[in-house]
């Protein structure tokens, strides 16, 4: 079994996904604000908080990481100048740089503890559709965020592969986290439907077993890997 800390655990995706971990007998440090370890990743030193409260937690060993925190806010581009800028740059640190400063750790303390105790450190971030598609107009950095996670996932992969570090990327398109029709309205109504040939969004669960096996099951020789969860909306 494993040790596992994941980030934004506390609802939508990452709610399904401490569910389908704890489901498989795994030991998990969740994360966010309703439940688990606080941390507000806006705050730049409030990941190695959050790594140093789990590694505790968990007796000083850690074999996966999930990031899965994140935000999607609106970042319109006829904003003042400034809040355009600290739109920017908000969810560029929450999804992508919190994201970095946790694979750090992890890559760090998989040295350091070395194979033997640990043969193989995973690490699981979920991007979004959106790195290879992009997004609207008001979610340039969404979008950005999201190519940088798999950007950084795979050259964790490259990297670290030799030493037993695995690293895998996982792109959902919509997945309906709030109330269908709220969520919905709020990603463009019946319109997202028509452009998703299995004619719905994933669901949660869905995205949470895609998680769950790549951070414990998935060969070894997948590292690198960028699995889509769309519908077949963007196929690539
Ligand atoms: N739902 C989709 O359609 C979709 C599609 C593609 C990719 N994704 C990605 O999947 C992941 C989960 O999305 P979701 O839809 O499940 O999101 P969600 O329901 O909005 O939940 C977001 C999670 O991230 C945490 N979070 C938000 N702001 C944070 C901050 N400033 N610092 C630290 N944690 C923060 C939240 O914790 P609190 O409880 O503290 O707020 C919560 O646990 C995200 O990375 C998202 O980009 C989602």
């Amino acid at each position: 079994m494993s040790n596992i800390l994941l980030t934004g655990s506390s609802r939508g995706i990452g709610a399904a996904i401490a569910e389908a971990l704890l489901n498989a007998g795994h030991q998990v440090v969740g994360h966010g604000t309703a439940s688990g370890v606080p941390a507000d990743f806006a705050d730049p030193s409030a990941p190695d908080r959050l790594w140093d409260t789990a590694l505790e937690r968990l007796d000083g060993r850690i074999d996966v990481l999930i990031n899965n925190a994140g935000v999607f806010e609106s970042n319109p581009l006829d904003s003042a100048d400034d809040a355009w800028l600290s739109g920017w740059e908000r969810t560029m640190q929450v999804n992508l740089t919190a994201s970095a400063i946790l694979c750090r750790r992890a890559v760090l303390h998989w040295q350091e503890v070395g194979q033997e105790q640990a043969p193989d450190g995973r690490i699981v971030n979920v991007a979004s559709r959106a790195a290879y598609r992009g997004d609207s107009p008001a979610h340039w950095h969404y979008a950005a965020s999201k190519a940088g996670m798999v950007a950084m996932t795979k050259t964790i992969a490259r990297g670290y592969a030799g030493e037993g570090i695995l690293a895998f990327a996982i792109c959902p398109g919509f997945t309906m986290t709030g109330m269908a029709e709220d969520y919905l309205a709020s990603r463009g109504g019946d319109k997202l439907l028509a452009d998703i040939p299995l004619g719905r969004v994933a669901s949660p669960e869905e995205v949470a077993e895609t998680a769950r096996w790549l951070a414990t099951d998935a060969p070894a020789s997948m590292t690198g890997a960028v699995i889509d969860v769309n519908g077949a909306s963007y196929v690539r």
